[in-house]
């Protein structure tokens, strides 16, 4: 293909791209680079990431994935699909992402720090999975979360004090894990942190096998 012409296709697939997508300084995609991200450290036996395509020009005609009317991506939804491997760092960079499904599958590793970026999260589902090590503090910043479950997995370590400060919060499970010490006070309206042995409520005197579904 001749040059000027290459040019001509790229800067036509570029204006036709809503001006809103996140281009990076190669012309490429931010969030279709940071869901390549995602999907490269995801072990998918069933091919259910198949269409997402490094080349495309906005993921918005992913499987799995929503946008927005003007192509930034809100939803990432893979319940029980099998996927299993690590949730990538990346998951960060899609700033605009308001609801993440991804219970009933077999991931492990951390919840990444990064998740904490995501300020417009209202929904995160990580439920029946296996996921390990602390809750990452950052997971207290997400400002418009009001939907969290984290139960079933291998969770350990506090929960994170700064998670008080999550005022929109009206779900919360967490049971099923390893957690230990205080729940933060008003942490959430309806809570269940059953089936974390080291688990106690707000003061930590009581000594008696925790059951709680508020
Ligand atoms: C998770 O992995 C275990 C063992 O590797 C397997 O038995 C189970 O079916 C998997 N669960 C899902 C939801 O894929
Ligand atoms: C969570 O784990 C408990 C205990 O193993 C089990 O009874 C419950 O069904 C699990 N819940 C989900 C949603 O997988
Ligand atoms: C809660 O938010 C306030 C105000 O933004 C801040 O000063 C405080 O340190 C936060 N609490 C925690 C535990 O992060
Ligand atoms: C749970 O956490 C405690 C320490 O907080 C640790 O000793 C124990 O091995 C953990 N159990 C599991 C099943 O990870």
């Amino acid at each position: 293909m001749e040059a000027p012409f290459f040019f001509f296709l790229l800067l036509l697939l570029v204006s036709s791209s809503p001006s809103t997508a996140r281009l990076s300084s190669y012309g490429v995609n931010t969030e279709v680079q940071a869901l390549i991200e995602i999907k490269n450290l995801l072990e998918d036996p069933h091919g259910v990431l198949k269409s997402w395509d490094q080349n495309s020009v906005d993921p918005c005609s992913w499987a799995l994935i929503t946008c927005s009317p003007d192509s930034l991506v809100t939803t990432l939804e893979a319940p029980g699909q099998h996927l299993s491997g690590l949730l990538a760092p990346s998951i960060g960079d899609l700033t605009n992402l308001e609801t993440v499904l991804l219970q009933n599958n077999n991931i492990s590793g951390p919840i990444p720090a990064e998740i904490g970026k995501l300020a417009n999260l209202k929904r995160l589902d990580l439920s029946s999975n296996q996921f390990r090590g602390e809750i990452p503090s950052s997971v207290g910043h997400l400002e418009s979360l009001q939907y969290l479950r984290l139960n079933n997995n291998t969770l350990s370590g506090p929960i994170p004090s700064a998670s008080a400060n999550l005022s929109h919060l009206v779900f919360l499970d967490l049971s099923y894990n390893n957690l230990s010490g205080p729940i933060p006070a008003s942490l959430a309206r309806r809570y269940n942190v059953v089936g974390n042995p080291l688990i106690c409520e707000q003061d930590c005197y009581r000594m008696a096998p925790m059951a709680m579904f508020h």
